[in-house]
């Protein structure tokens, strides 16, 4: 028998809740995210995907930008017990991030802030960078490469960014390709469900 539609979904061991659970619904009278802060987007299973696949250090200092839901970030906390900050440049986020914080039972420190903005200085404790989804503008291509450098010249020793395979992805991509060790690799996760893309991973050391 057909009860509604899904509310709920998990894989990798975290849980995430979809727009028809009550929850959302509820957050989403009270706050509604703009730059597509809306739901869990395909690119974050992905990176989770390859996070599962090559592992990720015990107790990793991992910084997640334009987090949104946050997903990543929390499998990082939950799966690795990684060290987490999530950040978003929509304070309307926030709560869908701390919503999934809750459910999944583990903390991470989740910040408002524009990663435009972030300096050297805010990487110097982070091992691990990673983003999902998080270039999807041609505006937003020459900010990531900025903000990507910042981040190895602090001493990073991963990046790693998954999309659908846009433009301005491929264009933030080909600028680090053949430099800093960077490589785009195609990749396809088959949970919750099939989809396919891109990973750009930078590693300090070529691991
Ligand atoms: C397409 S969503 C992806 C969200 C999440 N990473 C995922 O895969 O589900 C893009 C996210 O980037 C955030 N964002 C866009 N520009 C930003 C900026 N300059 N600084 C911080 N976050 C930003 C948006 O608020 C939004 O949550």
């Amino acid at each position: 028998m057909r009860r509604g539609p899904k509310k709920t979904i998990k894989a990798y061991g975290v849980r995430a809740f979809l727009s028809p659970h009550p929850e959302i619904r509820k957050l989403k009278q009270m706050h509604s995210p703009s730059a597509h802060g809306n739901k869990v987007w395909k690119s974050t299973w992905l990176l989770i995907d390859y996070l599962n696949r090559k592992g990720l250090s015990d107790g990793a200092r991992v910084m997640e930008v334009g987090c949104g839901w946050g997903l990543a970030a929390i499998y990082c906390a939950k799966k690795h017990g990684a060290e987490v900050t999530a950040i978003d440049g929509d304070a309307k986020i926030l709560p869908y991030l701390r919503l999934h914080a809750e459910i999944n039972e583990v903390e991470i420190t989740a910040l408002k802030k524009d990663y435009t903005r972030l300096r050297v200085k805010d990487f110097e404790q982070v091992d691990v960078l990673i983003g999902a989804d998080i270039c999807f503008w041609d505006t937003l291509v020459d900010p990531l490469r900025k903000l990507i450098l910042r981040a190895l010249r602090a001493g990073v020793q991963q990046v790693l960014i998954s999309d659908p395979g846009r433009s301005p992805f491929e264009q933030l991509g080909n600028y680090f390709i053949n430099r800093r060790n960077g490589r785009v690799l195609d990749w396809t996760a088959q949970r919750p469900r099939r989809s396919q893309g891109r990973i750009l991973k930078i590693a300090q050391d070529s691991a």
